[in-house]
């Protein structure tokens, strides 16, 4: 007899081994990502729904498209927590860095000697183009060590531009760079190249945090249905090299 109650459900996908996402746009109206707080509280309100307890998340600072700062991000993050306070949500496990462009901007908040937002102690977050191949970026990620920062890499896979050159990660590695994996290439989600290129940095053991990179509904729904990622996770996971649950 056919019953909607036969149909098999998919387990729910569970990422509450990761504990902490540090790379996310959930902060209204200050870049790409949530435009608004009713969307930033919907999106944390599902990814809670899949485990995650904790929330670092990273406008960007990119100067030629959003000039953010600790006031512009600071003041986003407060509409954020007022707007969880009206719903008598005080649930909302959020706080707020950066992801940084290494652009001149960036050079010239390092030598002025402007404080950086870190996701973790001295941890800083940056991103190159994924168009072209940066210009002097083991320069610029010397710099910031020598100014006390320890670079973390968004996305590394999505830098399609190194996978003919794959050198430039054990360039990177050698000289200290922590690499956060975006868990949505492990779903596929940026195209086979990123994919294959994730599953590369996980062989080379070169992981060392996972980020969900969260900048919409979209992004959500693919984690969601995404189950061919627990594998590489759970991988992940039991080698002990993810830092996500230290965070
Ligand atoms: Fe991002």
């Amino acid at each position: 007899m056919f019953s909607i109650f036969n149909k098999k459900k998919k387990p729910r996908l569970d990422l509450s081994g990761l504990v902490a996402d540090m790379h996310s746009h959930l902060l209204p109206g200050i870049d790409d990502g949530s435009p608004d707080t009713e969307t930033s509280l919907e999106l944390i309100n599902g990814l809670q729904d899949l485990g995650y307890r904790k929330f670092i998340t990273t406008p960007h600072i990119l100067w030629d498209m959003y000039k953010n700062d600790a006031t512009t991000i600071g003041a986003a993050y407060q509409e954020l927590q007022q707007a969880a306070q009206q719903q008598n949500n005080s649930n909302v496990p959020v706080t707020a860095a950066a992801e940084y462009f290494l652009d001149e901007h960036f050079d010239e908040l390092l030598e002025n000697n402007v404080p950086l937002l870190t996701i973790h102690k001295n941890w800083v977050l940056v991103e190159f183009s994924f168009v072209t191949t940066p210009i002097n970026f083991k320069d610029k990620l010397f710099n910031m060590q020598m100014k006390g920062y320890q670079p973390v890499l968004a996305h590394p896979e999505r830098y399609l531009y190194f996978m003919s050159d794959r050198k430039w990660y054990d360039e990177l590695k050698d000289a200290g760079c922590y690499f956060q994996l975006n868990i949505l290439s492990l779903a596929g989600y940026y195209g086979k190249a990123s994919q294959q290129l994730a599953h590369y940095l996980i062989g080379k053991q070169y992981v060392n945090l996972l980020g969900t990179d969260c900048h919409h509904f979209r992004h959500l729904e693919t984690l969601r249905n995404a189950h061919n990622i627990m594998e590489p996770v759970m991988g992940l996971l039991d080698s002990g090299q993810l830092l996500n649950p230290t965070l």
